[in-house]
């Protein structure tokens, strides 16, 4: 059959990383797929940019926009990030000419998830994003595939790798802050504005993201309780080890009788749990379904091979033909959780 041609946008810690996979591993791919995977063009801001990859073989776009409508590019696959700009225009112009999309952006997803996915839906295009939440844990495809059977009471769960690194090097590694961020953003963990790391929205995102596809809710976004990391001293992580604890930014969420709980927060867990022993950028999700019980998963939740094999799983979704977008029902039947039902009686 045809190959499946790609056109990526943006090629950082991410993009770099995805384009490493296609080139170093296309017979692999070809035979698992039953097609070939190739790249027609990229596009970044900074074409002279040493990144670790030959990139002369495809072409060259400076506008995303451009890339995402190419005639010889059937998926766009996004990954410069931004809940705005070049990322939401491009995909929206993507989809609109009826291209699959591929993002690892969940800050695009929280805030505009909803009208991408409808856009999706009418123009007959895919959209998915398994790299956009707890990086290389496939946990989008064991809610909407492996679990699609049971329904879902609870998500929780560490998803943010950055604030994990921090939390741990300064309790174990004797680290200052500013020394286990400094570590964290050469691991290529951090958001383009590590605030949304710290400060706990990124991992609100990721939060919302997965509380949408496990009830079949809009994202809410808006409606996660969120408390970063920025006000947890050295201090507080020893007083918490003398007790037999440790601080991990944690969400939760359930759904109630009264509606849909999100919250991001630090919290404290037990050293020895499963949870209290996650080190560095280990990301761990909680999933608990009312036929299967509950079901851990654990892994790297950031860096460039992890989320670079997040996004190769759906790219290969795509070559084998899977029609389905990561939102498991159709857009228009998502229903919505507005503040009214949460507070239903
Ligand atoms: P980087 O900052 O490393 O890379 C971003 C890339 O996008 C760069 O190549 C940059 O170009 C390009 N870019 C930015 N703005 C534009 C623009 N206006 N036009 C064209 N290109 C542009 O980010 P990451 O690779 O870390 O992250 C990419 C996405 O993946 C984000 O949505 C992030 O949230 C998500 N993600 C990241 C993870 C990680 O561990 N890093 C994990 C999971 C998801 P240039 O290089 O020329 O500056
Ligand atoms: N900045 C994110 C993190 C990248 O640290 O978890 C992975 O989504």
């Amino acid at each position: 059959s045809d190959p499946l041609r790609l056109g990526i946008a943006g090629l950082g810690t991410v993009g770099a990383g995805v384009v490493k996979i296609v080139r170093q591993k296309s017979a692999l791919l070809a035979e698992r797929a039953g097609r070939e995977i190739t790249i027609s063009a990229v596009a970044a801001r900074h074409r002279d940019k040493d990144r670790g990859v030959p990139l002369s073989a495809y072409a060259w776009e400076d506008d995303p926009v451009t890339l995402a409508t190419r005639d010889d590019v059937d998926v766009f696959v996004e990954l410069m990030g931004g809940s705005d700009g070049p990322a939401k225009a491009a995909t929206e112009a993507a989809l609109k000419a009826g291209k699959d999309v591929i993002t690892a952006n969940k800050a695009l997803l929280a805030h505009h998830g909803q009208a991408l996915a409808e856009l999706a839906e009418a123009n007959g295009a895919v959209l998915r994003f398994e790299a956009a939440v707890a990086g290389g844990i496939p946990v989008i495809k064991a809610l909407t595939e492996g679990l699609a059977g049971n329904e879902i009471t609870r998500v929780m769960g560490v998803m943010n790798g950055t604030c994990n690194y921090i939390l741990t090097r300064m309790e174990d590694g004797g680290l200052t802050y500013e020394e286990a961020f400094a570590e964290a953003d050469a691991l290529g963990f951090l958001e383009a504005d590590p605030e949304l790391d710290v400060g706990g929205i990124d991992a609100g995102h990721k939060l919302s993201l997965l509380a949408a596809i496990a009830y079949g809710t809009q994202v809410n976004f808006a409606g996660v309780e969120l408390e970063g990391i920025g006000n947890v001293t050295i201090d507080d992580i020893r007083q918490a080890a003398d007790m037999g604890f440790k601080i991990k930014l944690l969400g939760v969420t359930r759904m109630t009788g009264r509606g849909l709980e999100q919250s991001m927060a630090p919290c404290l867990v037990p050293a020895g749990s499963p949870l209290g022993q996650l080190q560095g950028g280990t990301n761990m999700v909680v999933l608990e379904g009312d036929q299967v019980g509950q079901i851990v998963m654990r892994g790297a939740g950031a860096g460039e091979g992890p989320t670079a094999s997040a996004v190769m799983g759906d790219v290969m979704d795509v070559a084998r033909g899977l029609r389905a977008s990561t939102f498991g029902q159709p857009a228009s039947a998502l229903r919505a959780t507005n503040t009214a039902q949460a507070t239903l009686p």
